[in-house]
């Protein structure tokens, strides 16, 4: 489904100023590892505290919180449209988060943008589970992209996902498991456990309004990893 473009989209995005990062355009994933424009993480966020990264943030609400949550922290959230991620930017610029970036750009992207082992934890919120076959290549969880994280992540660091979905969770879980990843934690009824640090996303919201249980795993990357 098409989604109906923002009223001012441009003047918006443009508007969100230093809160939304100059997105260099690559063409594909391949030009991208070749050719690294690497954000300059000390001059954006202007000390190096340690970096948290959430790919698929939609409208932002997740990273708004856990900005505010943990100032100590810096956060990039990451959405491939820009229709969505405007919301959060905007927010962001209006609360005046310094901790907390957005970048417009697809995660096969990511790293010609992020430096080998720059990032100390991987959000993966109500990723979307692509169920179709075809689509698989296509889920964040798949091998490809286990490989950037694993790429990514500091040492000792970890992937955490959420997701409503028992078939995406399956599969990530299983594609964790066959790339050499150890599940540190997993449930499959998160909110059972009363969990005082949970942050909730707009579809975590969304889905136990419903009454859905969420799943949740913890992953990391293989022992010496780099
Ligand atoms: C179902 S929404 C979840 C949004 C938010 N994390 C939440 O929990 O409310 C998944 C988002 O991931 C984005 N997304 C999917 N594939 C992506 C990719 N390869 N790179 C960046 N964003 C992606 C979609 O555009 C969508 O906004």
């Amino acid at each position: 489904m098409r989604m109906h473009r923002k009223k001012n989209l441009d003047a918006r995005l443009i508007n969100c100023g230093e809160f939304l990062l100059d997105n260099k355009i690559h063409l594909n994933a391949k030009l991208a590892i070749k050719n690294p424009q690497y954000i300059d993480l000390t001059a954006v966020y202007k000390n190096n505290n340690p970096l948290c990264l959430e790919i698929g943030c939609g409208k932002g609400g997740f990273a708004i919180s856990h900005a505010q949550k943990y100032p100590q922290s810096n956060f990039l959230a990451v959405e491939r449209l820009s229709n969505v991620i405007v919301s959060g930017a905007e927010k962001a610029a209006q609360l005046k988060l310094e901790n907390l970036r957005f970048l417009i750009a697809n995660a096969e992207l990511l790293r010609g943008f992020l430096r080998e082992g720059s990032v100390q934890k991987i959000y993966l919120n109500f990723s979307c589970p692509y169920p179709k076959k075809k689509q698989e290549n296509r889920r964040l969880t798949n091998a490809k992209f286990l490989d950037t994280y694993e790429h990514l992540l500091t040492d000792g660091c970890v992937v955490e996902q959420k997701t409503d979905d028992k078939d995406f969770f399956k599969y990530s879980f299983d594609s964790f498991l066959s790339k050499g990843w150890q599940i540190l934690f997993c449930t499959e009824d998160l909110h059972s456990l009363l969990d005082q640090d949970n942050i909730m996303t707009e579809y975590e919201y969304r889905f136990t309004s419903q009454g859905y249980p969420i799943y949740k795993l913890i992953a990391a990357p293989p022992k010496n990893h780099r």
